[in-house]
């Protein structure tokens, strides 16, 4: 018997400061949660009988918990129901449930949808039931589910998510929480364009097979760069934070994951005073992401739609305006 509860929980999208596709291969990255776009899953208890429904509310589409023919986006969804209830110990057979999930967050932009669905879901499922994940579990059972969406990923989008603070990430090591030492606002452009990680990855590691000397090299001075990244973040030193988001910027264009919408959005926002930009996540298209200077904000944003964002997302880092993470519990339910 498993004491069910009306609950509902959310995880925020991430970006990736510096450092991404040099983290693949076992460097460090910086990554942040977006404070203003989350993912959310609200579980309530159906009718005996009823099995579990998920309503993916954003697509218009409603899934069986488990089987029938689902397309990619349901599988997705199974799958996170599945391992979200075999880390918590309960069947779905048992369960009658409706499962309702809503995102603000862009799909396919880079700014890890999926890993923000999949830790809702998780920790929506875990509040219904009286339990709670701690980040460290969360991150690994979203990583199980990253791993359908992207192949081999690094870990960072799910351990952002599940953090849900700046992380210095490096694969194979316990991520590490950093504490800002300034404010920081980030203005998220989005080009409108998918970006497929799995194909940018993809592409990087033809790269690397054909010339490993030069693609390690710049995956090397990547690692360097978030190193000095991170020390300028822990110092509040954005200006010298923001240049080396713009190195990195330069090192991934080199190696072929930046684009025209990319490489314009991050000139136009450094002519609008921005202290740094640079593509952020899988690249070839998605989104961008620059390092706003106190009073310059609205006019980096108004230079990124200019330039052709079709939006613009802020973010803040440390200071005010920064969501903290929820699960809630909304009323009684049922034994199932
Ligand atoms: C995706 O958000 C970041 C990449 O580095 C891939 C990964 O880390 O798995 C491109």
């Amino acid at each position: 018997m498993t004491l069910l509860l009306t609950a509902c929980a959310s995880a925020p999208a991430k970006t990736i400061l510096l450092g991404e596709h040099a983290v693949v291969y076992g460097r460090p990255a910086l990554a942040a949660p977006v404070s203003g776009r989350r993912a959310r899953a609200i579980v309530s208890p159906a009718e005996p009988g009823h099995g579990i429904t998920i309503y993916a509310r954003d697509l218009d589409r409603c899934y069986p918990g488990a089987g029938g023919c689902v397309d990619g986006d349901g599988q997705f969804l199974q799958a996170a129901l599945r391992i979200g209830l075999c880390a918590l110990g309960c069947p779905s057979e048992d369960l009658d449930l409706s499962i309702e999930i809503r995102s603000e967050i862009p799909v396919a932009r880079g700014l890890g949808s999926g890993a923000a669905v999949s830790a809702a879901l998780m920790r929506a499922l875990a509040c219904s039931m009286k339990m709670e994940i701690d980040p460290a579990l969360l991150s690994s059972l979203v990583y199980e589910t990253e791993k359908l969406l992207h192949g081999s990923p690094s870990g960072i989008d799910n351990t952002t998510v599940a953090y849900e603070r700046p992380v210095w990430f490096r694969p194979g090591e316990s991520p590490e929480v950093i504490e800002v030492g300034a404010p920081v606002t980030l203005l998220i452009g989005d080009t409108g364009v998918p970006s497929r990680t799995r194909e940018s990855v993809a592409m990087v590691r033809a790269r690397r097979e054909c010339d490993p000397a030069t693609t390690d090299a710049c995956f090397d001075a990547i690692g360097c760069l978030v190193a000095r990244a991170r020390a300028a973040l822990e110092q509040g030193d954005l200006p010298l934070l923001g240049s080396l988001m713009i190195e990195n910027h330069a090192i991934l264009a080199s190696l072929g994951v930046s684009s025209g919408d990319l490489d314009r959005l991050v000139s136009e926002a450094m002519a609008a005073g921005a202290l740094g930009a640079k593509l952020s996540g899988g690249g070839m298209g998605g989104c961008m992401v620059a390092l706003a200077q106190p009073g310059r904000t609205e006019g980096i944003i108004q230079a990124l739609l200019k330039g052709g964002a079709v939006q613009v997302i802020r973010s803040h880092i440390g200071g005010t305006g920064q969501q903290t993470s929820g699960a809630s519990q909304v009323q009684g339910g049922q034994h199932a």
